[in-house]
């Protein structure tokens, strides 16, 4: 998963960059051995008690930070992103939920301040990720249990390392798990300009596929194409462009996607479905449009597409030794153990990921951790 990481550097230039919540604390240059202090220290966190629109219900709160056990880590933050899938476990909508009060935030990367006796993987200094989602990373500091952590190369662009763990890795897997697509084969997608869908373009790219890449259209789509391209986008067109009568003789110049990737659902995921090569799969993984997908019949049976769905936290369960992992091994400042347990109700849940919710925590959500 490493390489996903490196393919996100064209990424960290542009966008990203202002999605990511830079959790900036004193970039340490050697990080502070462990020492037992009478006196918990008092660390920030961006908390909620209950389930709501995000603007209303996450507070900035100090924290205690908890005592660093034998199997413990001290992580002093450095960038952690707001993902949609952040606003969507605030909001009550995600597949997977944390007791409350719960640390808002998925994704991002710290620095080793201390480990406890027993910790091998990692020592002060190293950076670390999350293991899995519920982690709670939108806070200044933490004491987590040393399974909850992945340790990470401290070389890379901060900021890729901070979105490392979700957008790169769902990428990677679809283009992986789905068709067995060999170079020159091409792959198309909607939402082509979102997290997931660059580091589609990337790896796609390294993988010596040909990718189709949906957006919506806009005043600037030139400057999106021209970006999208230097990522490694062979074609970008509009949702409307793809509606085009036109579009019958796209496919002449090169094979018909085998796979085609659905953050959007809705009309968007109608049209990927109707340039898919017979016997093709359709990944859905997100929602945005909040619509459901529509197949038409005659595609269906006369090409025998294939609707599936990816998510990747059922994947690391799936693939994980662990039965059910708990992130937070401390109280960490009063807080519960930062569990996360599967919603009762999956419906709707990972796909809704509105940028106006992510734009208001975002600014509700800026820190600085300097005390
Ligand atoms: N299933 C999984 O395992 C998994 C993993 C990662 C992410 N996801 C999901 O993937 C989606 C994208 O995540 P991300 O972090 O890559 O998001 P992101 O970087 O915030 O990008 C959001 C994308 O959605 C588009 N969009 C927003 N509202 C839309 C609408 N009403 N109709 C059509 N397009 C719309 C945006 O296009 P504009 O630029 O035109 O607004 C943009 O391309 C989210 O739903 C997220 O939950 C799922």
């Amino acid at each position: 998963m490493w390489g996903c990481g490196a393919l996100l550097g064209a990424r960290t230039r542009s966008r990203l960059w202002r999605e990511v919540l830079v959790a900036w604390g004193r970039r340490w240059s050697a990080a502070a051995p462990y020492s037992a202090s009478a006196e918990p220290s008092r660390v920030r966190a961006l908390v909620y008690g209950h389930h709501g629109d995000p603007a209303k219900v996450v507070e900035l709160k100090d924290l205690e930070l908890a005592a660093v056990g034998g199997s413990d880590v001290h992580v002093r933050m450095l960038a952690a992103p707001i993902n949609p899938s952040d606003i969507n476990m605030i909001q009550g909508n995600y597949g997977l939920l944390p007791k409350l009060p719960a640390v808002g935030g998925n994704e991002g990367v710290g620095q080793v301040v201390a480990v406890g006796s027993s910790v091998t993987g990692v020592k002060p200094g190293d950076w670390v990720i999350p293991a899995n989602a519920g982690l709670g990373t939108w806070r200044t500091e933490a004491v987590f249990s040393e399974e909850a952590l992945i340790g990470v190369p401290s070389d890379i662009p901060l900021q890729s390392a901070a979105t490392l763990s979700v957008n790169p890795c769902t990428a990677y897997r679809m283009l992986m798990d789905f068709e067995q697509l060999q170079p020159g084969d091409s792959v198309i997608q909607n939402a082509s300009n979102s997290g997931v869908g660059q580091a589609v373009i990337q790896i796609a790219a390294a993988l010596g596929l040909r990718t189709v890449n949906v957006v919506r259209d806009r005043p600037d789509i030139q400057k999106l194409t021209d970006r999208l391209k230097s990522l490694g986008a062979e074609h970008v067109l509009t949702e409307e462009e793809l509606r085009k009568h036109e579009m019958k003789n796209f496919f002449k110049d090169m094979p018909q996607p085998r796979l085609a990737l659905n953050c959007v659902g809705g009309k968007s995921s109608t049209e990927l479905l109707r340039h898919l090569a017979p016997g093709g799969t359709m990944v859905t993984y997100g929602g945005m449009a909040k619509q459901p997908v529509i197949a038409s019949v005659s595609q269906l049976i006369f090409k025998d597409l294939k609707l599936r769905g990816f998510w990747l936290s059922q994947w690391k369960k799936d693939h994980s030794p662990e039965p059910e992992p708990v992130h937070d091994s401390s109280s960490s400042g009063g807080l519960a153990a930062q569990k996360v347990t599967p919603r009762a109700e999956t419906e709707e849940s990972h796909g809704v990921a509105p940028m106006k919710g992510r734009r208001v925590v975002a600014s509700v959500a800026y820190f600085r951790p300097e005390k």
